[in-house]
This record gives structure tokens, sequence and C-alpha cells, in this order.
């Protein structure tokens, strides 16, 4: 729950770091500068626009990047080994850095350090690190921090697990106009090859209220888009008392005003509910994108993966949700060379991708993570089958997803401005309610607004569009 204890210490460690700051400050001629390097998913971005948010507030400059901070923090990601590989990768460009004899400051946090054989690699071989924390006690980072400066030897502080969450402390955005919100913490699901629950912990729901407190906090920051946040939100609401699900609290956040697009991520196919598909059929701000993880179509592996559905009960849902939703847009990640998984259980997945047509597929080659069910199950498939079975993935998800892309096309669409467009800065870069990507002539001054979008062109993943003048 809610810890409004914690929340006021960590305020008083807030004030102690920037007399800390202010000192380095007035010695050195000017603020701290601090690197903050995001390697996971959109749960790790947003832990990481916390982290942003004390920085700032605790005086450190954060228009830097690694090459010349002086506080560079990594918050990391293990869910497959290259995402960890990563991490040492970049250690090890540190190491140089520091025998060159610069002086920075190194904090590790993150997934990747909820994994003891990690925990212990960092303390034996890495000593130049000064500080390493964990998912858990990521609210307290304004305390280590300040332990950071006032003690003199690698810190390393690693929860096993928490019940507590403090979310009232300064949040840096990346973006002004939209934001993440976690509605729930941590996975109960155990899928026999993912390392998340092992460094995540046990799902907990946060209590419907404050999530809509943060919300309209946000909404009156100039917020008009929402991304839900949870490992498997469709599983919403277990566990509290007020018997809401993932459905009321929709119906909830649509009912908030400066609100105009709702998204959120993930759904774990087993949790979906018809209510759920009615709830988004009736909605004006649930854009009409779905991510919905397959991992694979065969029976046989996705028993073996835990995942408490078939290759049959998936292609319903997915009909059900199209029929209620015309013009959604699927897509999904999927996993090649699990355990045990054979030319024939990769047909069945490329069988789903052919019938459903997805906009999208994340597709991944299986990695071994120490500790899952699947790490442990005999007969691991050779690195040259996997890559092989994943060329043949790869190519399907493209056809199926370039049959796709340009369906709108001659549709007039509204548009949330992004950003300048990369290639023309005459051009601004729009998302569609569909998550497709559309450059249109325009100035940065929309960016942040709604306008509606002519399409009159598909590219390979985006559209170019004329924004229409009311
Ligand atoms: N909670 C979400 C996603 C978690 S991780 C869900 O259940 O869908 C994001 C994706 O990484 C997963 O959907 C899966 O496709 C992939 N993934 C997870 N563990 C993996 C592993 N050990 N090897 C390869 N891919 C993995
Ligand atoms: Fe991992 Fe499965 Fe949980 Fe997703 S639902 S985080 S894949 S265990
Ligand atoms: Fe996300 Fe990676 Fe952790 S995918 S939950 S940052 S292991």
């Amino acid at each position: 729950m809610e810890n409004r204890e914690e929340l006021k210490r960590q305020r008083e460690y807030i004030e102690k770091l920037k007399h800390i700051v202010a000192d380095i400050g007035t010695e050195s001629g000017r603020a701290p500068k601090c690197a903050v390097v995001t390697f996971g998913c959109q749960m790790n971005a947003r832990d990481s626009e916390k982290l942003c948010g004390i920085l700032r507030q605790t005086g450190f400059d954060l228009e830097c990047d690694e090459s010349d901070a002086d506080v560079i923090i990594y918050n990391t990601c293990t869910v497959r080994d290259n995402a960890n590989q990563r991490v040492y990768g970049h250690l090890g460009s540190l190491r140089a850095r520091i025998k060159a004899g610069e002086k920075i400051k190194i904090a590790l946090c993150g997934c990747m350090m909820q994994e003891q054989s990690v925990i212990e690699n960092i303390s034996k071989n890495y000593r130049f690190v000064n500080l390493v924390f964990g998912t858990h006690n990521i609210y307290r980072f304004a305390e280590l921090m300040y332990r950071m400066y006032t003690e003199d030897h690698q810190i390393i502080d690693i929860w096993e697990s928490t019940d507590d969450y403090v979310e009232d402390l300064p949040v840096e955005r990346k973006y002004g106009y939209k934001s993440g919100v976690n509605i729930m913490y941590g996975c109960n699901n155990f899928c026999t090859y993912c390392i998340v629950p092992y460094v995540r912990g046990r799902e907990r729901s946060r209590d419907a209220r404050e999530i809509i407190r943060e919300i309209e906090r946000l909404t009156a920051d100039g917020v008009i888009e929402v991304m839900l946040l949870g490992q498997n939100v469709n599983s919403y609401g277990r566990g509290l008392d007020d018997g809401m699900d993932f459905s009321d609290l929709l119906k909830e956040v649509e009912k908030i005003d400066g609100i105009r697009r709702i998204r959120f991520m993930t759904s774990h196919p087993k949790d979906l509910s018809d209510k759920l598909i009615d709830t988004m059929a009736g909605s004006q701000k649930i854009c009409r994108h779905i991510h919905l993880p397959l991992q694979s179509g065969s029976d046989r592996i996705l028993k073996a993966m835990n995942r408490h559905y078939t290759k049959e009960s998936y292609l319903d849902l997915v009909k059900r949700i199209k029929s209620a939703i015309p013009d959604i847009a699927v897509t999904t990640d999927i996993i090649v060379g699990f355990p045990g998984e054979k030319a024939s259980d990769v047909d069945d997945t490329i069988d789903v991708i052919n019938q459903l047509e997805y906009d999208n597929a994340f597709t991944f080659i299986y990695s071994k993570r120490t500790g899952t069910p699947a790490a442990s199950m005999e007969d691991q498939v050779s690195e040259e089958f996997a890559k092989e079975q994943f060329g043949r993935v790869l190519d399907s998800v493209r056809a199926n997803a370039s049959k796709r892309n340009g369906l709108l096309v001659g549709r007039t669409e509204e548009a949330l401005v992004e950003s300048i467009s990369d290639n023309d800065p005459a051009m601004v870069t729009g998302r569609l309610s569909n998550n497709s990507m559309v450059h249109f002539k325009g100035d940065p001054g929309l960016i942040g607004s709604i306008v509606p979008v002519r399409l009159h062109t598909a590219g390979g993943f985006y559209y170019i569009g004329d924004m229409v003048r009311e």
C-alpha cells in the first residue's frame, strides 16, 4: 500500500541531497551532470522518469549524455540475455574511463540487479560501481543517493520484495502530453521462460482512487494521453477489496475530462474478458490498438510455457475483438526456439500470424534465464535451428504487416502530434489511435495537440497526410 510515512522520510532526504548538490556546484562552478540510461520496457522507462524527477528536484543537470556526465545511472533489464550483456558492455567502457582518471560516480538499478548472480559479480569484479539498488526500493532513491555521497564504500541495497509503494515523489516526464501510469506491479503468471516474476515480485494492484488522483494531477499538468502499465493489466484488481476490475478502472479513467486517449500494456490473453471488449468497443477514448502476446501458436509449446490458452482459444479471442472493434490494430510478441520446439510448432505460430494478419509483431529468440523452469528443461534447441525458424517467422510477420499497412488511406483520422519529423523540419509526426505514425506539414506549435489528418499515402510503417483545417 501507499506509505505516507516513507514519503515524508524521502522528502527529507531530497532536502539533504539538495545541500550536497549545491555544495558540489559551489565548489566546481556548475551543478553535477547526471545521465540516466534506460535498458528495459515501459515500466523500466517509467522508473527512470521517477529517478529523473528526484535528480532534477535536487539540482542535478540532466542535459547531458553518458560521455560528459559526472554521475551515470543504468536502469537495467534482464528479460533476455542480450539486455544483460549490453549492461556489462557499458560497464566495460566505464571501467576504461575510470582507469584513465575520470571522476565519475556510477549507480545501477532495475531488474537485472534483483539477480543474486549479478550482485555477486558486481561486488567482486566491478568495485568501481558506487551504488546498486533494485526494483523494490526505488522509492528510496533520494536516500540511496545521499548515502552514495556520504559513505565511502560500494553500497548494495537489494530487497526481496515489498508491500509498500510511494508514488507522490517528483517525476520528470519525457513527454509533456503523454505519460505512463503504473496500475499494478509485479507478476504472478510464471510463464516458464520468463524472469520477470522473480525480479519484479508478486502482483499488486494499486488502489483505483490513487490511480485516478494521479491521472487527474497529470491532466492538470497538460497530459492528454495515458498508458496504463502492468505486466498483465487484465488481472487488475485481484486482491483489492473494492471489487474493481480492469474494465471498471478504464471506465473511471474515461470520465476524467482532460484525458483524450487511453492506452494500456500488456494484456494477457488468458484474462481478457468479454466485459473488457465491450468497454473498449463503447469507449470514445480507449485507443484502437491492443498488444496481445501470442508467444507461440502451438498448443504443446503453449502448455510448456504455462500460458493457459490454446491456439484455438487465442484465435477466437482475437476474432471476437476484431468483430466488436473493426478498426483495431492487433500487435503481438512471439518467442522462437523454446525448449522442445520443432519446425511443426513454428508452422502453427505462422498459421496464427497468417490468419490474424498482425499489424506488427515483436519476435524474439528464446533466451535461457537462470532460475526459470524452462532453463532446466531438457531438449534446449540449437542456436542454428532457432535462427532459421526466427527467419521464417519474421518473413511471415513482415508479409502480413504490409497487408495491413495503408488500410486507412483516404480516411481522415485524429493524430496526436508528437514531434517534428526526423526527415523534414517543415513536417510533424503524429500518432493515430491505432498506433500508426503519420507525417504531415505542420509547425512545432502543434506538438501535444490532437488534429484531424487526411491520410493520402502509405509508406513502410507510416502514413503521409494533410492536416484538415476546420
Ligand atoms: N508481461 C508481458 C511482457 C513481458 S516481457 C506479457 O506477458 O506479455 C516482453 C516479452 O519478452 C514477452 O512477451 C516475451 O515475448 C519476451 N520474453 C520474455 N522472456 C523471454 C525469454 N526468456 N526469451 C525470449 N523472449 C522473452
Ligand atoms: Fe513474464 Fe508471463 Fe508475467 Fe508476462 S505474464 S511478465 S511473460 S511471466
Ligand atoms: Fe521490463 Fe526488462 Fe524488467 S522487460 S520488467 S525491465 S526485466
